[in-house]
């Protein structure tokens, strides 16, 4: 799969890039990923891209020329085909399932605004989706773009080492993951629960469903109502309820 990264900044998404799992992805060809400096799209003396807002006010405007620019020249002939991200608090907020679905193209363009933020012709004419990654409000869409790039290539095949990794993520199945214990088994005096080192895989499995419904019952009510349950999970789910009816104080385990 290839991302095409648009942005002002180039040297600081390589950094990140570069680094463990990503970086070896690219190693192999699994992803490519290409830095666009759109400053390189200017033609005046001073490589402007932002400029004051008509009508007044604060803040400055990424230009439309530029940025234009880039993203026809690099897309040239797949413009249309490719979805053309622009990275805004305005956006679709960012979840698991888009991250899936972003995962099913082969390309991807990201455009990454800076300061106040785009000349709305970008959005436009240009952009074909928009993504927040939250709400708040950031200095600019690089972080966005990475944080996109790092959940959707770590979801294609040959990724992550482990081709399940992905498969029991928390929001993958609609829940929370269950706890994670590695060695020792007994650190200063808190021990792995006993079910993880009985080698008895149906237990485990069965523990780590409760755990991970547990979790997600406490942390995260509201994505229980969309989360595909069995019946079996409709019952644990009725036991820690009741649980928790019967012990107010200290409901951690
Ligand atoms: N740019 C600034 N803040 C952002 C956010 N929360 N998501 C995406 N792009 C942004």
């Amino acid at each position: 799969m290839r991302f095409d990264v648009f942005t002002l900044i180039p040297d600081a998404v390589q950094a990140y890039l570069s680094s463990s799992i990503l970086g070896r992805a690219q190693a192999r060809g699994t992803i490519r990923i290409e830095l666009h400096n759109l400053r390189q799209y200017t033609h005046d003396r001073h490589r402007t891209t932002d400029d004051m807002p008509y009508g007044g006010g604060g803040g400055m405007v990424m230009k439309p020329e530029p940025v234009f620019e880039a993203v026809e020249n690099v897309l040239g002939p797949d413009l249309g085909s490719v979805p053309v991200i622009l990275l805004t608090p305005q956006g679709h907020v960012f979840d698991q399932r888009l991250a899936a679905g972003l995962a099913a193209y082969p390309r991807l363009a990201l455009l990454c605004g800076r300061y106040e933020g785009v000349d709305e012709r970008i959005r436009q004419h240009l952009a074909s989706l928009e993504i927040s990654i939250g709400d708040y409000v950031l200095t600019g869409g690089e972080i966005p773009a990475l944080a996109i790039i790092d959940a959707v290539a770590r979801l294609l095949p040959g990724v992550l080492g482990d081709e399940g990794a992905a498969a029991d993520d928390s929001h993958a199945t609609g829940l929370l993951e269950y706890p994670h214990y590695t060695r020792p088994a007994d650190f200063r005096g808190w021990s792995v629960p006993e079910v993880l080192t009985s080698g008895d895989h149906a237990r485990v499995a069965a523990w780590r469903r409760e755990q991970s419904l547990r979790r997600t019952l406490e942390r995260r009510p509201d994505l229980i109502a969309h989360a595909p349950l069995s019946a079996s999970d409709r019952q644990v789910l009725a036991r820690l309820a009741a649980e928790t009816r019967t012990k107010p104080t200290d409901a951690r385990d």
